[in-house]
């Protein structure tokens, strides 16, 4: 089963279904993550940064290459309502802008 890890929420792992984006694998992990539209690409809000494995990644939607081209999504940035994860697993972090002000993140990136 892939797997996903935030490395700036102490390492949190959580094994995922890939029929569900990152975000709704997430949202049923009870973890807390920003999506200001409610998931539908509209926002950048819900932003990962892939620290490794980004390969076992969903190509790019359509909103998130919309997003790259504005400049609004970085290199190693992906959307997590709008990405699956495949298999293997896939470290990534909360940037800064994305953090909830009630959620204790453990490293200063
Ligand atoms: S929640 Fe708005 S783009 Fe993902």
């Amino acid at each position: 089963m892939p797997k996903l890890v935030i490395e700036n929420l102490h390492d949190l792992s959580i094994e995922t279904q890939k029929e569900r984006t990152l975000l709704q694998n997430i949202q049923a992990a009870f973890i807390d993550w920003m999506h200001p539209c409610g998931g539908k690409g509209r926002c950048t809000g819900c932003k990962m940064q892939v620290v490794e494995g980004g390969e076992h990644l969903t190509p790019p939607s359509p909103q998130e290459l919309r997003f790259m081209e504005q400049g609004r999504l970085r290199p190693q940035e992906r959307l997590a309502c709008q990405s699956r994860l495949l298999d293997g697993c896939l470290k990534v972090r909360v940037p800064k802008e994305c953090r909830l002000p009630h959620v204790h993140y453990s490293l200063p990136k």
